[in-house]
């Protein structure tokens, strides 16, 4: 009986693998698809704004200071969203070489946490802590977790902006809460916010490469198609279900190596 559950367990790796190898390869080829129509658009953008500034030029025509600024500004903003588009690039071409590592969830979301505390605390958004001492560590790599829960604050943070701009609130009305905990051989990390939530029609598109509701320079939306794949690298999942006061929850889960998974033994 043991043998074969063994036997089965080994198959089942193996196709694990290839499943999360192919859709590696789809997303591959989707980014690269992606990323040449994503980086046109900032691109002709620029282009455009040259173009006007030379054709000024060439006929000895003043530019007026309120236009100049205004293609600055674009021009800018355009750099920086290419730039961005370029740098999640990078990551994700990382990705692949990413060591793996006994890891302390809580210690990543806590040091997660502290880039952003300060900035959350002067948008008035309180973070609620429900953390499930002494978890069981989990196989995955500390900066690309560290870069899943970054990408998860900023965005609850975005959506409790958007629900909140140019609005009277009150002291709990916005909240990023963070909870982790055991279950059946998984850790569980939720993420929830008090934000302006996701429509329905678009909860199955947030995870795709480039889907983003941001303005220009704001969001590549990038962030959750890169916590996918750093996710399903570890054989993890990231779930998203509506949050509390129609905010919303991402379930992450991170399988607890079992002492028969492979030589390296962990505690739990
Ligand atoms: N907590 C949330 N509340 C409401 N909407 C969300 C939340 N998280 C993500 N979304 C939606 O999902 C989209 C995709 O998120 P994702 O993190 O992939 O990209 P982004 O935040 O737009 O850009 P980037 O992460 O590259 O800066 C967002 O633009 C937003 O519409
Ligand atoms: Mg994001």
């Amino acid at each position: 009986m043991f043998l074969v559950t063994t036997s089965d367990i080994t198959h089942r790796l193996e196709t694990e693998q290839q499943l999360i190898q192919a859709s590696k390869m789809a997303t591959l080829g989707e980014m690269a698809t992606g990323v040449a129509h994503e980086l046109n658009q900032p691109l002709s953008v620029i282009k455009t704004a040259s173009t006007f500034l030379i054709k000024k030029i060439d006929r000895k025509e003043q530019v007026q200071d309120n236009i100049l600024f205004t293609l600055c500004e674009e021009i800018d903003s355009h750099v920086d969203r290419a730039t961005k588009i370029i740098t999640h690039m990078r990551q994700f071409g990382r990705m692949s070489d990413m060591k793996l590592e006994k890891v302390q969830i809580n210690d990543i979301l806590k040091s997660a946490y502290q880039f952003f505390s300060q900035q959350l605390k002067v948008r008035g958004i309180t973070v609620g802590w429900h953390i499930q001492e002494h978890l069981p560590e989990i196989i995955g790599n500390p900066d690309r977790l560290e870069q899943v829960f970054i990408n998860l604050l900023i965005n609850a943070r975005d959506a409790i902006e958007e629900k909140y701009t140019g609005m009277e609130y009150r002291p709990d009305d916005k909240v990023i809460s963070i909870k982790s905990y055991a279950e059946n051989h998984q850790v569980l990390v939720e993420v929830s916010d008090t934000g302006a939530g996701i429509p329905k029609k678009i909860t199955d598109k947030i995870f795709e490469p480039f889907f983003t509701t941001k303005d220009v320079g704001k969001g590549t939306g990038l962030g959750l198609s890169i916590s996918y794949g750093i996710l399903k690298e570890i054989g993890g999942d990231i779930q998203v279900v509506p949050g509390p006061t129609q905010g919303a929850r991402f379930i992450l889960s991170f399988p607890i190596p079992q002492a028969n998974d492979s030589d390296q033994t962990a505690a739990g």
